[in-house]
């Protein structure tokens, strides 16, 4: 039986979408073990984020596809490559699950979880099992050095901070240690093993690696669709978000990633960009034939001040 058959009928009996299925389809197909892939009952839901992540899409994406501004309609979803190359949580592409899909960001100890959740997952499994959640326990977690821990211990951490830290917030200081306090929660999921197995099995095809998103140049080709998410451009001085990383993200680097937009512009790829909705993402957006910018609405909560918090507008940059 071929990939397109078995995962025709993957999507019949558990009402998939036809990408979804009919990656499942073919991680099946390569394990041999087609039968699983028929009774497997937790193939009815869709992997979502593993992490919390500031920024994630998840809200917005809803109306990006009401507006018709994502997936682009010419992409093939089957055939087309995907770039994210500031992946973070990874909303989007766990929306999209394309069948050839790039991942990256810059966040070292991230791109080592995303690559243990598709490789190791019976090994992180059992280690989430053994955390707990008390804030002593977690202050001695917290000061672990990654870089002196294996692979399993860096993406179990990892996961321990972000689901049991104040917010699920991913912050550094500028030596690059994270310094989230413990947060107060009444019961946090530490292991949710159903999503991380729903996780692995669709990363199996996916290469994620920690590097810098200019690398993307040198592997998107015509009629790749490349999803750039960066840190945004903070909408006044004290609003500044740019901590995800201990490298800065400001108007030089903001200029730079416009300009490696418009190089893939020029390649033939679709391109979309989210980012904030400030005077300096329009101005250097604008002018460009070809280029759209579209304002959405975002509720987001970053700013500590209750008065930040309310509704406010993003840019979504396209080139289709
Ligand atoms: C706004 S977040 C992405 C949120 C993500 N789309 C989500 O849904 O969770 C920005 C990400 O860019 C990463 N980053 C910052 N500078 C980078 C760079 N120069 N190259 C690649 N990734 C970078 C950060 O580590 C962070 O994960």
């Amino acid at each position: 039986m071929t990939v397109a058959n078995i995962a025709k009928k993957i999507q019949n009996k558990h009402n998939l979408n036809h990408i979804y299925a009919h990656n499942v389809a073919r991680s099946f197909a390569y394990m041999d073990n087609f039968s699983i892939g028929m009774e497997d009952e937790s193939l009815k839901e869709k992997p979502k984020p593993f992490v919390k992540w500031v920024g994630g899409k998840r809200q917005l994406l809803v109306q990006f596809k009401l507006r018709n501004l994502y997936p682009p309609e010419k992409f093939n979803l089957i055939n087309g490559r995907y770039f994210e190359p500031f992946v973070g949580g990874g909303a989007v592409f766990f929306d999209l699950l394309p069948e050839k899909a790039f991942l990256s960001d810059l966040n070292n100890e991230l791109v080592i979880t995303y690559n243990v959740i598709k490789n190791n997952i019976d090994e992180l499994a059992k280690s989430l099992k053994k955390h707990k959640y008390e804030k002593e326990y977690f202050l001695k977690i917290r000061t672990k050095d990654p870089k002196k821990l294996s692979d399993i211990e860096v993406a179990s951490r990892f996961i321990y901070l972000n689901r049991t830290c104040f917010n699920g917030m991913y912050r550094v200081n500028s030596k690059g240690g994270f310094n989230v306090p413990f947060g107060k929660y009444s019961n946090p999921l530490i292991c949710d093993e159903q999503n991380l197995r729903r996780v692995s099995k669709v990363l199996k095809n996916v290469e994620i690696k920690c590097q810098d998103y200019k690398e993307v140049l040198k592997k998107a080709k015509k009629g790749d669709f490349v999803y750039f998410d960066p840190p945004y451009f903070p909408v006044s001085k004290t609003a500044s978000f740019t901590s995800y990383t201990k490298e800065a993200f400001l108007e030089k680097e903001q200029i730079e990633l416009r300009n490696t937009f418009l190089e893939l512009h020029k390649r033939g790829c679709f391109v979309m960009l989210s980012n904030s909705d400030t005077s300096l993402i329009n101005n250097i957006y604008s002018g460009h034939k070809g280029v759209r910018i579209t304002k959405v609405e975002a509720g987001r909560a970053i700013n500590s001040k209750a008065s930040g918090r309310g509704k406010i507008t993003e840019v979504l940059v396209t080139n289709y």
